[in-house]
């Protein structure tokens, strides 16, 4: 499928937002079918609201902490995971509002729950998720961080690390990848520069993933084999 439909799609940020800046340009050049009709960011002062703001995007900060779901400090176990469960629950009625086809999680640093996850598959929304580490290797944070480590230590099986895009499901970082980039790591290189490598390696494949999600989607859509 060359030319999918308009796909809308949205967001979800915690931070700067160089992965969201690339789908924002992609869909002025080489995407001009990607319309991205929000941006969701869990942290108030994330640069990528701005960015969203510059290119005329509707944004929403949606927040947990000291906010509605969960006490600054709240220490029980259930009264968090009551608060989280509520948060991620109209987290999924504020993106589903909007009517999206597709969820880009672009360096969104909340671990998102069933209580997402299900509404979404409710509505045949698919969320894809870019993390910087192989299939399986380094679930969770600090990815890059515990791949150098282990790389130092040779401990990095064919010392080499990566990035993925992947379909979300409540197992972090385990859902079905659509696109795999293996990353060769350099012994004098430092954390920095294997970082710098693969922030601008990530900025390519968040827009091909999204790409190849886009073109998934509407394949199953159409009832065409997908491949
Ligand atoms: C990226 O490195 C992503 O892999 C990680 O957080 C970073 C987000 O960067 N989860 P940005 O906010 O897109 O610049």
């Amino acid at each position: 499928m060359h030319n999918p439909p308009p796909t809308k799609i949205t967001v979800l940020i915690s931070g700067n937002g160089s992965n969201l800046q690339a789908l924002i340009d992609a869909s002025t050049t080489t995407m001009p079918h990607l319309q991205i009709i929000r941006v969701i960011s869990n942290r108030k002062q994330a640069y990528g609201l701005s960015r969203a703001e510059k290119a005329s995007i509707p944004t929403a900060y949606h927040n947990l902490i000291a906010g509605k779901y969960l006490a600054a400090g709240e220490k029980d176990p259930s009264a968090q995971l009551r608060g989280r469960e509520k948060y991620d629950a109209d987290l999924a009625d504020l993106v589903l509002a909007d009517s999206p086809d597709l969820v880009v999680c672009a360096g969104w640093l909340h671990i998102l729950a069933p209580s997402f996850l299900e509404p979404l598959i409710a509505k045949n929304v698919p969320v894809i998720n870019l993390h910087p580490a192989l299939p399986g290797m380094y679930d969770g944070i600090n990815a890059i961080e515990r791949a150098y480590a282990d790389f130092q230590n040779g401990k990095l099986e064919n010392g080499r690390t990566g990035i993925m895009i992947h379909y979300l499901i409540s197992e972090v970082d385990r859902g079905t990848p659509i696109l795999v980039r293996e990353i060769e790591c350099k012994s004098e290189e430092t954390l920095e520069e294997l970082t710098e490598r693969i922030h601008e390696q990530e900025h390519q494949i968040i827009v091909e993933g999204t790409a190849m999600a886009i073109i998934k989607l509407w394949e199953g859509r159409n009832g065409s084999p997908q491949k």
